[in-house]
């Protein structure tokens, strides 16, 4: 007769119709979290074993609207520094925190509060909309927050006598001014993963798979959101995927995406989107995380994200303006 044993598998829903056999540390993190009163927030781009054990799964506007809506004491932000800071901002009382953090972003860096006090100063009439992808700091600098889920919505709300600044990323920036027709000042930002994807090489994997659409991230340079079949946010490529009638697609952004997509899209086939040097690209902020650390995170509940009260208190208006009118 078989010995019994406790140890039965414990198997998880994905939001699909997959179902997956969870291993020993994967397990051991679902009980802490329970311990711990905690929700577990991951982004598109984690990797596939810390997705599969997330209470959600999404992009930085779905992720923002699950921080605020959750009622559990710990907020555990599988993702990069930027997105807990946010989670902390619109959450004050609750204790956020990230398996690495370490866990940065090179768009986020590429505009310190301080440079953009510096031109404020010298253009106090400019409305500042900035991509969530920067400091708590600048943040607190800005009039309203955006996505890139709803960066063409919020900058259409921004009154129309007013000149535009966005930062840091300059080609979400100047994909909005195309979509929306607004005079846009760029700062000088851009994604060092993003920037990578190479419009010849998806050209040639093109070749294999003609009638494949292309989807781009908007961080993307203009040649590869030019050729693009669509230029949309992680989450919104979810949604595109699943109601275009084509079966295959080639997907041009971090790869963490593609687990998302084959889980929730199962019968239809991904592509990586190509870079000059490699057939697909990772960020290597994101890739940090590892569901080691997020095991010794909720173990822990350290690293903590910490946030100065007189940040959070002016960061705070710009992110709920965002959510307002991304609702509206
Ligand atoms: P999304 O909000 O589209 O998920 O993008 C976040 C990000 O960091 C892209 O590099
Ligand atoms: Fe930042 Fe780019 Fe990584 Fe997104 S993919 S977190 S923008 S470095």
């Amino acid at each position: 007769m078989p010995a019994e044993t406790t140890l039965d598998p414990v198997i998880v829903t994905m939001t699909g119709n997959e179902h997956r056999e969870l291993s020993e540390l994967q397990k051991s993190i679902l009980r802490l979290k329970e311990e711990k009163n905690a929700v577990i927030l991951a982004h598109n781009y984690q990797v596939a074993e810390i997705q599969d054990v997330a209470d959600h799964v999404g992009d930085s506007l779905g992720l923002a609207y699950n921080a605020q809506e959750t009622d559990a004491d710990v907020i555990c932000f599988c993702g990069v520094h930027f997105m807990a800071e946010t989670a902390k901002i619109i959450n004050p009382g609750k204790r956020v925190i990230l398996p690495d953090l370490e866990a940065g972003c090179s768009l986020s860096d590429s505009c310190p509060a301080d440079k953009l006090a510096a031109y404020k100063e010298k253009n106090p009439n400019d409305y500042v909309v900035a991509y969530i992808n920067c400091s708590a700091g600048v943040k607190a600098l800005a009039d309203v927050i955006c996505t890139s889920g709803n960066a063409v919505k919020i900058v259409q709300q921004v009154p129309e006598d007013r000149d535009i600044l966005f930062v840091p990323d300059q080609n979400l920036g100047q994909w909005v001014a195309r979509q929306t027709n607004r005079r846009i000042k760029l700062w000088p930002g851009s994604c060092y993963a993003h920037i990578l994807f190479s419009k010849d090489q998806i050209e040639r994997l093109k070749l294999d798979y003609p009638g494949a659409p292309v989807v781009a991230h908007p961080e993307c340079v203009e040649s590869v959101r030019l050729m693009a079949d669509e230029v949309c946010s992680t989450e919104k490529m979810v949604h595109y995927c699943k109601s275009s009638p084509a079966d295959t697609f080639i997907i041009v952004t971090e790869t963490g995406m593609l687990h998302r997509l084959r889980n929730e899209i199962p019968n239809k086939s991904f592509i990586a989107g190509p870079t000059e040097n490699c057939a697909c690209n990772d960020c290597r902020f994101m890739k940090l995380n590892t569901l080691e650390k997020l095991h010794s995170c909720l173990e822990t509940l350290e690293p903590e994200i910490d946030v100065d009260p007189d940040v959070i208190e002016k960061a705070k208006p710009p992110i709920q303006r965002m959510l307002d009118w991304s609702a509206s």
